[in-house]
């Protein structure tokens, strides 16, 4: 009984403020079910990361600027939505980098962006390392990063991005906590894969998938 009322409840896309968590495609289940099993290698680990992030970056177009073109087709012309703007691609080392490349796949001549950051494991406060990013004044950013606990990284992010002027940021994540949801910045539309309801005291996602930058590159020493 309680197996039937789950199953249709687990296959709706749903809102969470101004998020979405895609949760009626098959497809994206598959994938999201590869990288939380253990048994998953680095290999099918950053696979399946970058088919998540192809589809969540699909998704995405739908936030950027379009308008209706002719398209002169050798026999006539034939009306189609197309999108007007570039976006901005900035990700978040290290577990970003995976959802990145399938991000690349739908905008493969964007500009991208790299935020070097590592979350205190006392504080939880993420450190920055490094920051690269191109012109995004006045641009939508696209920002992309596999997992949301506590918020703190992709706030940092967000708040630069918006100090160096972009107009518009959409956030791409495949897993995120509901306290990541309630504590990010509600000016940012984030489109997700999978919200996890516990944060243990490490922050770590529960059930999540453990460490997304370990299990891409190995553990860090
Ligand atoms: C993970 C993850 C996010 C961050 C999320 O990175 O990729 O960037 O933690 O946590 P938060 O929402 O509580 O800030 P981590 O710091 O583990 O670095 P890594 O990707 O190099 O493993």
């Amino acid at each position: 009984m309680l197996r039937k009322l789950f199953i249709p409840l687990l296959i709706c896309t749903f809102s969470y403020g101004n998020g979405e968590v895609l949760n009626d495609s098959l497809y994206l289940h598959h994938h999201v079910a590869t990288i939380r099993r253990t048994e998953t290698n680095r290999a099918q680990f950053r696979q399946s990361l970058k088919k998540i992030g192809e589809y969540l970056a699909i998704e995405s177009m739908s936030e950027l600027e379009t308008a209706t073109t002719n398209i002169e087709t050798p026999l006539g012309t034939a009306p189609h939505l197309v999108c007007t703007e570039e976006p901005v691609l900035v990700t978040i080392l290290r577990a970003g980098m995976p959802l990145l490349e399938g991000v690349q796949e739908v905008y493969p001549n964007a500009t991208v962006g790299f935020f070097a950051m590592a979350r205190n494991e006392k504080t939880f406060v993420p450190e920055v390392g490094y920051i690269g990013v191109p012109d995004v004044q006045d641009k939508c950013v696209i920002l992309v990063d596999t997992m949301v606990g506590t918020a703190g990284s992709a706030n940092a992010a967000i708040e630069d991005l918006k100090k160096r002027g972009a107009k518009k940021i959409i956030f791409l994540c495949v897993m995120i906590s509901s306290e990541g949801f309630e504590n990010l910045d509600p000016q940012v539309k984030v489109i997700a894969a999978a919200v996890d309801p516990i944060l243990n005291e490490k922050k770590y996602l529960v059930p999540g998938l453990g460490d997304a930058g370990d299990r891409s590159y190995g553990p860090k020493k």
